[in-house]
């Protein structure tokens, strides 16, 4: 079957589809972003990504394209017309299509882009290996909490994980605090069992995921403490995972040359995935593509 992408107001062929050579995002990365998971025919957590989509586009000052309501439709139709059961779709709003000026041009259209695609789910289960990661310094920009698609030093930090035969890099900041993954937040879980993820702050995006996690941990009695951890505790604590729409919850079983654990995915860890699995498979949370 042949995908079927959304540019602007119209369906294409993906084979076929084009931005303008002009498009800001192409040339400055003058825009914005979200990914949202199709599982079973439902759109996962779709709200929370919607809500993030408007905070990144008032960040940057970008008007939405379309009502959301719009939107909502375009994303069923979209995901209708690629005959999807499990995947992802990808929102992309740029500043749109103008000479080439660093300064907002005075009127832009913005570029609506829609695509989705198959998933392969198959490391989405409790038989999870666990994933190695890396540590790399942050170099990215102050304002992570934008999900923009200004990506290029998580490409370089996934890349250089790829070569290490890791999965992920955790990123630190100056004083060797882990930030989040390169499309991906960071969790450990300490001797106390306590589980902390960083607070949001601009320093990482605010990973929808991770509000899920956050929340399901609390109903089930675990003591979670938002604050940021440094890669020595990291390299010592008990159990440590990432999180993402796509990634699920990963656990991870080495940080650079260091085993966690004994070097499979920790109790607490497994247990949390099969309620996020449960959680995702749940009707309610999420909405059905009619
Ligand atoms: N990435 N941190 C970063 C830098 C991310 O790019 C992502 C998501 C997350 C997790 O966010 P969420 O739980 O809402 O997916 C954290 C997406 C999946 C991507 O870029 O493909």
């Amino acid at each position: 079957m042949s995908r079927v992408s959304y540019v602007n107001g119209r369906y294409y062929p993906h084979s076929k589809v084009s931005v303008h050579v002009e498009d800001r995002g192409y040339q400055f990365a003058d825009g914005v972003y979200e990914v949202i998971l199709i599982k079973n025919r439902y759109l996962v957590d779709e709200e929370p990504h919607l809500d993030r989509l408007d905070r990144s586009l008032q960040a940057l000052e970008i008007d939405w394209p379309m009502k959301q309501a719009s939107l909502k439709h375009v994303i069923k139709e979209i995901i209708n017309k690629n005959k999807l059961k499990d995947g992802i779709v990808y929102i992309q709003i740029t500043r749109g299509v103008a000479k080439r000026d660093h300064g907002f041009p005075k009127k832009s259209k913005p570029t609506l882009v829609i695509t989705a695609r198959p998933l392969l789910m198959p490391h989405l289960n409790t038989n999870n290996k666990g994933a190695k990661v890396i540590t790399i310094p942050d170099i990215r920009w102050k304002r992570c909490d934008i999900k923009s698609v200004s990506l290029l030093p998580n490409v370089l930090g996934k890349q250089a994980a790829r070569e290490q035969g890791a999965q992920e890099a955790w990123q630190f900041d100056e004083e060797g605090f882990v930030t989040e993954g390169t499309s991906t937040n960071a969790w450990m879980l300490d001797t106390d069992n306590n589980l902390i993820t960083r607070y949001l702050d601009e320093a990482i995006l605010s990973g929808v995921t991770r509000l899920t996690i956050i929340d399901i941990a609390k109903k089930e009695g675990i003591k979670i403490v938002e604050r940021p951890f440094t890669v020595d505790e990291a390299k010592k604590s008990k159990e440590a995972f990432f999180t993402s729409s796509t990634s699920f919850l990963t656990p991870v079983v080495q940080i650079d040359d260091v085993i966690i654990g004994n070097g499979a995915p920790g109790l607490l860890t497994t247990k949390l995935l099969a309620s996020y699995l449960r959680y995702v498979d749940c009707p309610k949370s999420n909405t059905l593509i009619s």
